[in-house]
């Protein structure tokens, strides 16, 4: 199963599209996918009870039990993991830190050797979309890079990132206080490089279905 999780508030956002590419991706090579969205579900971040790192405790489960317990179990069991958030102030929305807080640090122990305790070697991306236009993408998303790289080491497999900048964000730019947009370069952007945007997402999710690591 290909697990991907929506970050974003708007279910049927620009997020949600990168997100339903890359799992349409999956699908096409034979995996079984599943989107789940975040902001349909009530939990909170990690709250630093340490019940992960006790001697006698269960390594690798988070011991909090709320409607995020099921889809972190569910998680042990995936073939690869897609976080997407849209960008909300440099940063992803609180929704999907809460959820790789809780994932990141169940599965660290504070040990020299052994740090890791998450069985297997399996695939994961970030999927990011912006306001702002492409050229500060890449730095903006190296601000928050330790989470990439813990991932990257938790899972065994360095995460790959797939970003979509200058997103479309209401259906009548007439209607709002945004004169710094222009609707028809907007317009423009969506129908010619958002698709472009989507079918990057799409060979993403094919390439982490089709990995054997
Ligand atoms: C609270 C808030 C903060 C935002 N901050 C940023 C930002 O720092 N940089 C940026 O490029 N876009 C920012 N945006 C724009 C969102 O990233 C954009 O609307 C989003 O990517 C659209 O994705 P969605 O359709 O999945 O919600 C912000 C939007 C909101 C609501």
């Amino acid at each position: 199963m290909i697990l991907a999780f929506n970050g974003s508030p708007r279910v049927k956002g620009n997020t949600a599209a990168m997100l339903q590419a890359a799992l349409d991706g999956a699908a096409s090579t034979g995996a079984e996918t599943r989107l789940i969205q975040l902001y349909h579900m009530n939990y909170k971040g990690c709250v630093s009870c340490f019940s992960c790192k006790l001697k006698k405790g269960r390594h690798g489960h988070c011991a909090m039990k709320d409607e995020l317990s099921p889809v972190l179990e569910m998680m042990e069991e995936a073939d690869a993991l897609i976080f997407g958030s849209p960008i909300y102030y440099n940063n992803v929305t609180p929704e999907l830190l809460a959820l790789e807080h809780r994932f990141l640090f169940s599965h660290m122990l504070y040990n020299k050797e052994n740090r890791w305790v998450f069985s297997r070697r399996i695939p994961s991306a970030f999927v990011y979309t912006f306001g702002m236009t492409a050229e500060h993408t890449d730095s903006i998303v190296g601000q928050f890079s330790a989470v990439h790289t813990r991932m990257g080491e938790m899972l065994g497999v360095p995460s790959e990132i797939c970003c979509s900048a200058n997103a479309w964000q209401f259906s009548d730019y007439s209607l709002y206080e945004a004169d710094r947009y222009d609707p028809a370069e907007k317009k423009k952007y969506r129908d010619e490089v958002f698709p472009e945007d989507c079918r990057r997402a799409f060979d993403l999710g094919r390439r982490l279905a089709l990995a054997k690591p």
